[in-house]
């Protein structure tokens, strides 16, 4: 197994450019199973999980091609060969879950693996499930399978969500733009990812509005045709970066984003003092000269903090002149990272939902273990920060979502390497 060294105390200058969204192409790939025709994904992320979601969608019939070394990926499921989706595959990634609304809105009847527990919490999919039944579906849970049948098509429903899911969103607004009738979601999700879906199957002929709103409507259609269409920016990738010169110090200008999709992070970084600044090419952020301050920060579905970026944000809290809290809502078990920073000599007491990070707290390199993706890329910032080596082990979770980390920030001047192993 792979691990990352990390030496801190080197500020960080230069540019970085931002990948395609992780979570926007899990959701838009299994949209190739809606239609005949082909789906061009541009801008796609080179990642573990897409390689994922593209062997299971390959295990469905669907032809996956990957052009420009990898950046697009054409997916044709001119016919769908298999409806099941094996466990051996969904345990690996519970964003396999996607495919259930889009087999079932086309075949009539689906058998996907339950993707079961992960570290960060329970993570059930109830509201998928949920939203499918309201639709017309009719579920069976036996062997950790759920079997989904619609015989007579899906009907348009009101689907309510009793709270905010990204996932049951987009699995829903799938399966409905097939459906007979309107359907209208209400407490859907507004994150950036999902507009990105209702656009890409707008484009595929179906009638879609109020995406980025709690509200969607969905009209059914017959059927849908092929696209092409442009994964949006990752707003994780680019705000895991934009934490780097706030933590380490240097001017770092990210590319092909804008601010929109970061606005609540760069509401806090300005105010703990980091200059965000608006250029041509992207965004350009940079520490000022003072103290970084401490701040209260819950996380919070979109356009509230993410909770994908909770742990990065902590590794920078670390550092910050006073007590800061954050408050963790939507993950039970998502401070995982904590016991690791502070095996780096962060100050953090968790009781809860709530850490108090006291800081600022001199940080020094250790071995520490990432236990999962996002809280790998909060021990490589705290590393940093630190002053001598971290080995940052387990580093194939960060490989699910960040392409080539050490390449990115060592060309920003980062003392980082990946160790072979
Ligand atoms: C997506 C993102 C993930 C991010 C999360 C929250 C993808 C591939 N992943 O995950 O990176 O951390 O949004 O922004 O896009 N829940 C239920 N029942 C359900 C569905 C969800 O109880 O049927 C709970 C979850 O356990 C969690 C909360 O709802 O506590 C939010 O989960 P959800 O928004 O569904 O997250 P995902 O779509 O899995």
């Amino acid at each position: 197994m792979d691990s990352i060294i990390v030496s801190g105390g080197t500020p960080l200058n230069g540019e970085i450019a931002i990948g395609g969204a992780k979570n926007a192409c899990l959701a838009l790939m299994p949209a190739a199973l809606l239609t005949d025709e082909p789906l061009t994904l541009t801008n796609a992320p080179r990642l573990a999980d897409i390689a994922t979601m593209r062997a299971l969608l390959e295990s469905l019939g669907c032809e996956v091609a990957a052009l420009q070394e990898g950046r697009a990926l054409a997916l044709s499921a001119a016919t769908i060969a298999s409806r099941k989706a094996h466990y051996d595959i969904v345990r690996k990634m519970r964003a396999s879950i996607l495919v259930l609304g889009p087999l079932l809105a086309r075949e009539g009847a689906a058998e996907v693996s339950l993707p079961g527990g992960c570290a960060i919490g329970a993570r059930p999919v109830d509201l998928h499930l949920a939203g499918l039944e309201k639709l017309g579906a009719t579920l069976e849970l036996r062997d950790g399978y759920v079997y989904a049948a619609a015989p007579n098509g899906l009907r348009g429903a009101e689907v309510a969500f009793p709270f905010v899911s990204v996932g049951a969103t987009e699995n829903v607004m799938m399966a409905a733009t097939l459906a007979k009738g309107v359907t209208r979601l209400s407490n859907a999700a507004r994150e950036p990812e999902i507009v990105d879906l209702a656009r890409c199957l707008r484009a595929m002929g179906a009638r879609i509005e109020g995406e980025g709103t709690s509200t969607i409507a969905i009209e059914g259609v017959d059927r849908l045709r092929g696209a092409t269409h442009r994964v949006i920016a990752d707003r994780i990738e680019l705000g895991t970066y934009m934490l780097a010169p706030a933590i380490a110090g240097g001017e770092i200008e990210f590319l092909g984003v804008e601010r929109g999709l970061v606005a609540a992070l760069i509401d806090l970084l300005e105010a703990a003092d980091v200059a965000v600044e608006d250029t041509a090419r992207g965004l350009k952020v940079r520490r000022r000269n003072g103290v970084v301050r401490a701040m209260r920060v819950t996380t919070a579905p979109y356009p509230g903090f993410p909770t994908d970026l909770q742990a990065q944000l902590m590794a920078l809290l670390t550092q910050a002149e006073g007590e800061s809290v954050i408050e963790e809502t939507i993950f039970e078990n998502r401070f995982m990272h904590v016991p690791e920073l502070m095996r780096m000599g962060a100050d953090i007491r968790v009781k809860g939902g709530e850490a108090r990070v006291r800081g600022p707290a001199k940080l020094r390199g250790a071995p520490v273990m990432a236990s999962d993706l996002r809280a790998s890329a909060g021990l490589i910032l705290a590393g940093l920060a630190a002053e001598g080596e971290t080995t940052v082990a387990r580093v194939y979770h960060l490989d699910r979502g960040y392409e080539r980390v050490e390449e990115k920030l060592s060309r920003c001047g980062a003392r980082i390497a990946r160790v072979r192993g």
